[in-house]
C-alpha cells in the first residue's frame, strides 16, 4: 500500500521481544530496561493477526526483531506459520547470532529466508565491552560460518568510533564468506550516545579500495534496505553502508514497526503511531485492525531527524523498538 506521500509500503519489522541476552551500549542502558510485563508483549497469535492484515494491505515481507528475537520461547514455530501465511513472500531474521547454533536447522526448515547477523568488532575484548557481556566475538562468527552458504546471510556491523579499526577486518568476511557486510550509522535513539558519527563516506569507501582497489558501487538493487553495496572481485560478499543519518533515504521508506507490545510505528525517529494491542484484545475485526493499520502507514512523516536532533520524539531505546 502506499502512505500518504506516494511511498509503497511493504515490509513490516516485527518486534517479538524487547529482552535481550547482551546489553549492547548503542541501544541499552547499563541496568537494561526494565522488563516488559508477560502480558503486554503481544501473543504470537496476535503477531500473526497483525501480520495477516498487513498482508492484506500488500505488506508481504517480514523481518522478526527483538531485543534478540531467539532469546523468546516458540520462535522457531513462529516463523514457521509467518512463513506459512497465505501472501507472505519473505521472512527474515535481525539477530545477534548467539543463539543461532541451536536453532539454524529448525529455522531453515521453518523456511526462514534470511539472517542478519549483528558483529561490530573481531576482536573479543572489545566486544564484550561493547555489549558489556562475556560472550565473544568468536562466537558469533562461529554461527556466521554456520548460515554462510545456507542462507543468504548479512553481517550488521554499527559503526563506532571505537571500532574503526575495525573496517578492514569485518570487511574481510565478505571475502572468506559467501556474506555481506554492512556497516550502520548508529541513530541518536535511546541509549545510543550523541558523539559525533563516524567515518565520512568518501573516507570509508577510500580506506576499503586500499585493500580492495576495484570496489566498485552495484547497481542491481540487493535487499529490501536502504544499503549502499560494493564490490569487488576478489569479494564473495558485498560491502554495504547504510548511512541513514548522513544520507537520509527516507524519499524512499519502504516500511513500518511493530514494537513486541503492539505500538505501531510509521517512523523510527519520531513516538507517533497507533496502537494496535487494544484493538487486538478489545475483539476488534480484522476491518479495524486494517483500517488502523492504514491510519498509522498513511500518517507517516515525510523524514526522520535525526541529523538535527532537536525534533526527535521517539524516546524509547532500540531493543524497544527493533532496530
Ligand atoms: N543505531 C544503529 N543501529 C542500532 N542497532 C541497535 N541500536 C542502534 C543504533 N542506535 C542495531 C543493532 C542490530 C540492529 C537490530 O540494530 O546492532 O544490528
Ligand atoms: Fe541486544 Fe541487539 Fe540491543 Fe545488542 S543491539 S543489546 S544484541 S537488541
Amino acid at each position: 500500500m502506499r502512505d500518504a506521500l506516494g511511498r509503497e509500503i511493504n515490509y513490516m519489522r516485527l518486534s517479538v521481544i524487547d529482552r535481550c541476552n547482551l546489553r549492547c551500549r548503542y541501544c541499552m542502558p547499563a541496568e537494561g530496561v526494565p522488563a516488559t510485563a508477560h502480558a503486554d508483549i503481544l501473543r504470537y497469535e496476535e503477531l500473526l493477526r497483525v501480520a495477516q492484515a498487513a498482508v492484506s494491505l500488500g505488506i508481504d515481507r517480514f523481518k522478526v526483531t527483538g531485543g534478540e528475537p531467539l532469546v523468546r520461547r516458540g520462535i522457531v514455530d513462529f516463523i514457521r506459520s509467518l512463513k506459512e501465511l497465505p501472501g507472505v513472500r519473505q521472512v527474515t531474521l535481525t539477530t545477534n547470532g548467539l543463539l543461532l547454533p541451536s536453532l539454524l536447522d529448525g529455522l531453515l526448515d521453518a523456511g526462514l529466508d534470511a539472517v542478519n547477523i549483528s558483529l561490530d568488532t573481531r576482536d573479543n575484548a572489545q566486544y564484550q565491552a561493547i555489549t558489556r557481556s562475556t560472550h565473544t566475538a568468536d562466537e558469533v562468527l562461529h554461527a556466521v560460518r554456520l548460515c554462510a552458504g545456507r542462507l543468504p546471510t548479512k553481517i550488521n556491523a554499527v559503526l563506532l568510533p571505537e571500532t574503526a579499526a575495525q573496517l578492514i577486518p569485518l570487511s574481510h568476511l565478505a571475502e572468506e564468506l559467501p556474506v555481506d557486510v554492512r556497516f550502520i550509522e548508529r541513530m541518536p535513539l535511546g541509549a545510543a550516545d550523541a558523539s559525533p558519527n563516524e567515518p565520512a563516506h568518501k573516507e570509508t569507501i577510500d580506506l576499503l579500495r586500499a585493500v580492495w582497489p576495484d570496489l566498485a558501487p552495484v547497481q542491481a538493487p540487493r535487499g529490501n534496505g536502504p544499503a549502499r553495496y560494493f564490490a569487488a572481485p576478489e569479494l564473495k560478499g558485498c560491502i554495504g553502508l547504510i548511512q541513514a543519518v548522513s544520507h537520509a533515504f527516507c524519499a524512499g521508506c519502504n516500511r513500518v514497526r511493530l514494537t513486541s507490545t503492539g505500538h505501531l510505528k510509521p517512523c523510527l525517529c519520531y513516538e507517533q503511531g497507533t496502537d494496535l494491542r487494544p484493538l487486538l484484545r478489545g475483539g476488534a475485526d480484522d476491518a479495524a485492525l486494517r483500517a488502523a493499520i492504514r491510519q498509522a502507514v498513511y500518517q507517516k512523516p515525510a523524514a526522520h531527524c535525526f541529523a538535527e536532533r532537536q525534533d526527535i520524539t521517539e524516546h524509547k531505546s532500540m531493543n524497544q523498538i527493533g532496530g
